[in-house]
């Protein structure tokens, strides 16, 4: 059903636009080509992928071992191959595999034994991969060369979200670089994340152990014309109406960000009466009511930093966008220096919760901005 979803994985139908993304994307891989795909949090990156990217592929390429994993929070080695594991497990599974397949599979693998089960829930076939414990460097390395069999057999796709991820584990970056050099080459393979800066440290100084790696997309901005459309359809459940105007209101007042402009969307859905012309005012009543609702979550995250961070939060969001935080005028509002105001934002900026924009520094997001705003 067309509605406004957030805080979800959306299905297709939910997808505002982000076609050439797609086009793009499916171009990449039906050529074998590498791509690290980035855009900032929560603007769709893993929707196209999951909802759109890999199903077309898998139309198109019905015998393909699709492999995705999510390296979200990996905090060693151990869990890199943990988490591949999985993602090779489940695109093994995928294909409801007979025991032949099983056994062919097995005699082409030199370092991982795939066993064949029963899923304890459904009891429909599954697949788990056996190797050797505690040797997570060389596992790393063994995951990838069994998928480039895989590949020449089959034919396959590596999708890893969060790559960036790895700048937190020692020694992951050389680690990873060996694995996937050791990919055979017409394997495509999207690397995506949302932390442009830690992306940008991984791929593009010369000395990086990834430097040069593959193309670099980032994933488009949706155009006012194609969210008014999005909008309009689904305001029609209500017979509620807005203008164009209304909708370049929203996209500034939430930075374009979808997922805020859909809680937003939704919330204006749900409280306005029937046949509503929705303006300004009601967005920005909208805007105050979703961010009251979150008021406890919000300020449960507020906890988590120091006092310091507070500060430099708050003052954020009544400034943004800061192009030089560094600056006097900024310094003085917060009273720091800036000693210690770089290694601050360094810690916000690794976690999302601040982020570089052409324009300058912003709070990640946009609806946090705004409860620091009314909060402040
Ligand atoms: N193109 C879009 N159309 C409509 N809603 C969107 C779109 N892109 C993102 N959203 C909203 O953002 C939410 C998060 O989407 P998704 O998880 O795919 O983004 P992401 O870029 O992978 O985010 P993250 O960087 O946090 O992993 C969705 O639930 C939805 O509310
Ligand atoms: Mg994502």
């Amino acid at each position: 059903m067309k509605k406004f979803v957030y805080d979800l994985i959306l299905e297709a139908e939910n997808i505002c636009n982000l076609t050439e993304d797609r086009d793009r994307l499916l171009d990449i891989v039906s050529r074998g080509e590498k791509v690290v795909f980035s855009g900032r949090r929560n603007t769709g990156k893993t929707s196209l992928i999951k909802s759109v990217v890999i199903p077309r592929v898998k139309k198109s390429h019905p015998g393909m071992v699709v492999v995705f994993a999510d390296f979200m929070g990996v905090a060693n080695s151990e869990e890199i191959v943990g988490r591949m594991k999985k993602a090779l497990e489940l695109a093994l599974t995928e294909k409801n595999p007979t025991k032949q397949f099983i056994q062919r599979l097995a005699a082409g693998l030199a370092y991982i034994r795939p066993v064949m089960g029963f899923d304890p829930v459904t009891g429909a076939p599954s697949v788990t991969l056996e190797m050797p414990a505690g040797r997570s460097n060389e596992n790393v390395d063994a995951i990838f060369k069994e998928i480039g069999k895989i590949h020449k057999k089959h034919g396959a796709l590596v999708v890893i979200d969060e790559f960036q991820d790895i700048s937190f584990v020692g020694n992951a970056e050389a680690l990873l670089r060996t694995g996937l050099q050791n990919l055979p080459a017409g394997l495509p393979i999207v690397l995506m994340g949302s932390k442009k800066h830690l992306l940008g440290r991984i791929f593009v100084p010369p000395d990086a152990p990834l430097a040069g790696w593959g193309r670099y997309v980032e994933i488009s901005r949706i155009s006012t014309q194609h969210y008014f459309e999005y909008i309009k359809e689904r305001f029609k459940s209500n017979n509620l109406l807005i203008d164009y105007g209304g909708v370049e209101f929203l996209q500034k007042a939430l930075q374009s960000i979808p997922e805020s402009i859909n809680i937003v969307c939704d919330k204006l859905l749900r409280s306005s009466g029937k046949g509503l012309h929705i303006k300004e005012q009601h967005i920005r009543h909208a805007i105050k009511n979703a961010v009251e609702e979150r008021n406890s979550l919000y300020q449960e995250r507020l906890s988590f930093f120091t006092g310091k961070e507070v500060v430099f939060l708050r003052a954020l969001g009544f400034d943004e966008p800061v192009k030089q935080p560094s600056g006097n005028r900024f310094l003085s509002k917060i009273k720091m220096s800036t000693g210690s105001l770089g290694p601050l934002m360094k810690r916000l900026e690794n976690q999302a919760v601040i982020y570089k924009t052409d324009e300058g520094y912003v709070v990640g997001d946009p609806l946090f901005g705004w409860f620091l705003r009314m909060s402040g």
